[in-house]
């Protein structure tokens, strides 16, 4: 399947930015249920935060996270972040405009990476997986919330079904599964569960040795 580029992800997040916290709110609510709350417990330290997008983690992250760097490509859904970073009065955070698949950092400077609901947009997830794995430091964890395929044979039938109008009407892939990207990377998985509706949600902790 055609992969949508950088720069037409960019456009769309620029134009859907002022709508999409509603819609994933809703999303949440009826089918991925309850994911930020459980990926932002998990943020310890010098913290990166991959596909920021409208910030929507970032007033949850806890005193653990010392430091949270926020990259997204969208200055759109920037822009309601860093709206969100001021009305919050948040201090630890940078967001910074950038591309996940070429990171602007050092090798092993951080020690968490957050990514919720962005491999499912990223055009190439194992490029952003092993770009992550450089900047973590050794011991350094990822922590990923991502819907994919569902538990439910039917369900993830229908999914497959409208998966490649998912991906050309809204960039998102409905039928990658987070790990296998994560391994190639060299990551151990430590933790793998499921939730939402028909285990639509795959959260998963993998740690750099
Ligand atoms: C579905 S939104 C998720 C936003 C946020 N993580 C959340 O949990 O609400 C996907 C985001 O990925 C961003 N994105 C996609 N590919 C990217 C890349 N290569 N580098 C940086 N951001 C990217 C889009 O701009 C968009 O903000």
């Amino acid at each position: 399947m055609r992969q949508p580029s950088a720069a037409a992800i960019e456009r769309s997040f620029d134009k859907m930015s002022g709508q999409y916290d509603r819609g994933i709110q809703l999303l949440e609510r009826y089918l991925l249920g309850e994911i930020r709350g459980w990926a932002t417990g998990e943020a310890t330290g010098e913290v990166l935060e991959i596909a920021v997008g409208t910030g929507l983690n970032l007033p949850l992250y806890g005193d653990k996270a010392t430091h949270i760097i926020g990259i997204d490509l969208s200055e759109g859904m920037l822009d309601v972040a860093r709206e969100r970073v001021a009305a919050e009065g948040l201090q630890r955070v940078e967001l910074r405009q950038g591309d996940v698949e070429r990171l602007d950092l050092r090798d092993e400077s951080v020690d968490t990476v957050v990514s919720t609901l962005t491999f499912c947009t990223i055009p190439d997830p194992e490029q952003a997986s092993r770009e992550a794995f450089r900047v973590l430091r050794p011991g350094g964890r990822i922590v990923v919330a991502e819907h994919g395929p569902a538990a439910n044979g039917l369900v993830r039938a229908m999914m497959r079904a409208v998966d490649p109008l998912a991906v050309r009407f809204g960039h998102d892939h409905l039928m990658r599964v987070p790990g296998p990207y994560l391994e190639a990377a060299g990551f151990m998985i430590e933790d793998a569960r499921r939730g939402g509706a028909f285990d639509v949600v795959h959260k998963l902790v993998a740690r750099k040795p």
